[in-house]
């Protein structure tokens, strides 16, 4: 028997994160740089040293109700920690090479609530917004409740400084904040406001004023003390390119999302980052 093989792509936040573990709406993307679990039924369990992985297999080994041991192998071009969803995907991919192996077909809306409840294990409070958009692929909107946006593909750009930060500790800083002044619970109510304006102009195709709606995220994010100097340096390449930018995802340090992937833009960025690339909308996991 061959192994079970499943890829699943990383996700950029184009509106919204932060703000999406107080339920407000997130606009969300899935990135073309991919992870992949390959799962072999095994004599003994061999396991990478991943919370992540072994979560996901123990849930894997719960829906199909069959507890064979399982050699996992998983590998990666999404940086890690770095605001492109690394662990989610990890987790999506797991879960979905692992339910195969194991007999048992596991849709993509499943995948994407079993790797949520995975991600809260591993790291504690975690919205849907990573895990979902790793599954579904595409473009999403996650908040109260989660779908699919049906917009039409383009390029963005994304900048790496080539650092991480933890998820868990930026989001605890953002709930003392929220909970020691009122104005920084505005402001998370402010940037749900600029998802739900900007899921409309991204399903009639309009990224160039969605850019525009993501340099204000990226200055009420700043705000919300989740920037660093060497994000705000990438942002401010791009904008003096003319182009659009924000952080994405936990912030602190990691990844910009700038737009257009044209005009000098990308260019820009990458002379304040360690690595840029461009991307464009993924397909969701998939069986390799
Ligand atoms: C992390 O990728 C995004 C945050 O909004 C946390 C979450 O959604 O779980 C900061």
């Amino acid at each position: 028997m061959s192994p079970s093989r499943s890829s699943a792509p990383g996700a950029a936040f184009l509106l919204g994160e932060h703000a999406v573990v107080y339920d407000e709406p997130a606009l969300l993307f899935a990135v073309d740089r991919r992870a992949t679990a390959t799962v072999e039924a095994s004599s003994e369990d061999d396991l990478p040293d991943s919370p992540y992985v072994r979560e996901a297999i123990d849930r894997a080994r719960e829906h199909a109700d069959e507890d064979t041991p399982l050699a996992v192998e998983v590998s990666s071009s999404i940086p890690v920690g770095a605001g492109l969803g690394s662990s989610a995907a990890v987790s999506v991919a797991t879960l979905h090479a692992a339910a195969r192996e194991l007999g048992e077909t596991m849709g993509s809306e499943r995948v994407a609530d079993e790797a949520h409840e995975v991600e809260r294990a591993v790291q504690g409070a975690a919205s849907p917004a990573d895990t979902y958009t790793s599954a579904v692929g595409g473009f999403t909107l996650v908040g109260n409740g989660k779908r699919r946006v049906d917009a039409p593909p383009t390029e963005f750009v994304v900048g790496y400084d080539g650092g991480s930060a933890s998820t868990g500790e930026m989001v605890e800083g953002v709930a003392r904040l929220v909970e020691d002044n009122p104005v920084a619970a505005d402001i998370v109510g402010s940037i749900g406001d600029l998802s739900r304006r900007g899921v409309e102009r991204a399903e009639t195709g309009d990224f160039d004023s969605l850019g525009d709606l993501m340099d204000m995220n990226h200055g009420l994010l700043d705000a919300l003390g989740v920037s660093s100097s060497s994000l705000s340096r990438m942002v401010w390449a791009a904008r003096d390119a003319g182009g659009n930018a924000k952080l994405t995802g936990a912030g602190g340090a990691g990844c910009v999302v700038a737009y257009p992937a044209k005009d000098g833009v990308r260019e820009a960025v990458a002379s304040e980052a360690e690595e840029t690339f461009a991307v464009s909308p993924a397909e969701g996991v998939r069986p390799e």
